[in-house]
C-alpha cells in the first residue's frame, strides 16, 4: 500500500527578520515528509523552531527559501489567495497554538467552540452536538458560559484544543498541548488524542513532554539548537536515546540541589510536622 504524503518540505528556511536586516534562521534547511495517518512529534529545545514549523504547516507563515507541498500543492501566498484552496486547506488542517490568548476571541467558551463548526456551515443542531461531545471529552462543560479571557492558562489551553477538535480537521497540529495541564486534564486529552490517532487522524505535535511522545507518536523528529533537523526515527527510539536528548537540550545533566532547606523541629504533640 502506498502512503499518502500530506506535507513534503524541501530545504525549508525561515527567518522572521526581513531585508535589509540580515536573516536569523528560525528553521534552516528542513527536509521532512509527513504522511496521512501518521502521529509525528517535533521535539526541540526552546527557540529551536518547533512553533515556527507548525505555523509554516498551517500556512500562517511561508518559507523564505525551499518549499512546502501540502496535499500535493505548493503552499504559498498565491495558493492561499485562491478562495477554493484556502477554504479546503482550512477545513483540512487545524492548529492549536502554543499561546491560547492568540487563538481565543469569542465572548463565551460555547461561542468559541461553536465558531469553527459554524464557519464550516454545519447546521445548529450538529454544532451543538459537537460542542457538547467535546465539552464532555475535555471536561470543560462547566466553563461553557464563561469568557475565555477570564480563564486560567490551563483552562484556556483545553478550550483552545476543544475549538480545533470541534472542526474535525484531517490534520491536527498541536503546539505544546499538555503544557500547564494538571494530571487529570492531561490524561483526558491524551486519551482523546490516542483515540483520534487510532482512528487514523494525522497528528503533528510540538512538545518537550517526552512521556506524551512515547504514548502518542509513531515517529519523532528533533530540531537542534542550530535550527536544523538533528534526528528522525521511531518515537520510542528517539525518546530512549539519552545522548541525543542531552545534546538537543531535551534532558538536563544529573544535578544535585545547591541548597537544602532544613525543616524546623516539630512542636511537641505534632510529630509529623503537619498542621
Ligand atoms: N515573532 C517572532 N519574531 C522574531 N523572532 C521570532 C518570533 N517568533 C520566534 N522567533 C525566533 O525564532 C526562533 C524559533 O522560535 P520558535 O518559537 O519556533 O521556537 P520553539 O522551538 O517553538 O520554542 P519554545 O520551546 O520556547 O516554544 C527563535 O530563535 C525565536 O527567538
Ligand atoms: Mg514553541
Amino acid at each position: 500500500m502506498q502512503t499518502e504524503e500530506i506535507f513534503s518540505l524541501t530545504g525549508v528556511r525561515f527567518s522572521y527578520a526581513r531585508p535589509p536586516a540580515p536573516p536569523a534562521w528560525a528553521l534552516d534547511g528542513l527536509d521532512l515528509t509527513i504522511s496521512r495517518n501518521e502521529a509525528l512529534a517535533v521535539l526541540g529545545a526552546n527557540g529551536s523552531g518547533k512553533s515556527t514549523l507548525l505555523r509554516l504547516l498551517d500556512a500562517l507563515l511561508y518559507p523564505v527559501a525551499g518549499e512546502i507541498l501540502a496535499f500535493g500543492q505548493r503552499l504559498c501566498e498565491a495558493a492561499m489567495a485562491e478562495e477554493g484552496f484556502a477554504r479546503r486547506f482550512r477545513q483540512q488542517v487545524g492548529l492549536v497554538m502554543q499561546n491560547s490568548d492568540a487563538q481565543l476571541f469569542n465572548p463565551t467558551v460555547l461561542e468559541e467552540v461553536a465558531f469553527g463548526p459554524l464557519q464550516l456551515g454545519l447546521p445548529d443542531s450538529e454544532v451543538l452536538r459537537r460542542s457538547e461531545t467535546i465539552f464532555e471529552l475535555l471536561q470543560i462543560g462547566h466553563l461553557r458560559h464563561r469568557s475565555p479571557d477570564c480563564l486560567s492558562a490551563g483552562e484556556k489551553k483545553r478550550v483552545a484544543v476543544a475549538c480545533i477538535l470541534a472542526t474535525s480537521p484531517d490534520v491536527l497540529l498541536l503546539d505544546e498541548p499538555t503544557a500547564g495541564l494538571d494530571p487529570r486534564s492531561r490524561e483526558a486529552l491524551l486519551d482523546l488524542l490516542v483515540d483520534r490517532r487510532d482512528a487514523g487522524q494525522t497528528i503533528v505535535l510540538a512538545t518537550q513532554d517526552l512521556e506524551l511522545v512515547r504514548e502518542l507518536a509513531h515517529r519523532a523528529v528533533v530540531l537542534g539548537e542550530d535550527h536544523r533537523l538533528a534526528a528522525s526515527g521511531p518515537a520510542n527510539e528517539i525518546v530512549g536515546d539519552r545522548e541525543l536528548l542531552r545534546a538537543a537540550n531535551l534532558v538536563g545533566q544529573e544535578r544535585r540541589p545547591r541548597y537544602t532547606i532544613t525543616a524546623p523541629a516539630s512542636p511537641p504533640g505534632n510529630p509529623c510536622g503537619r498542621l
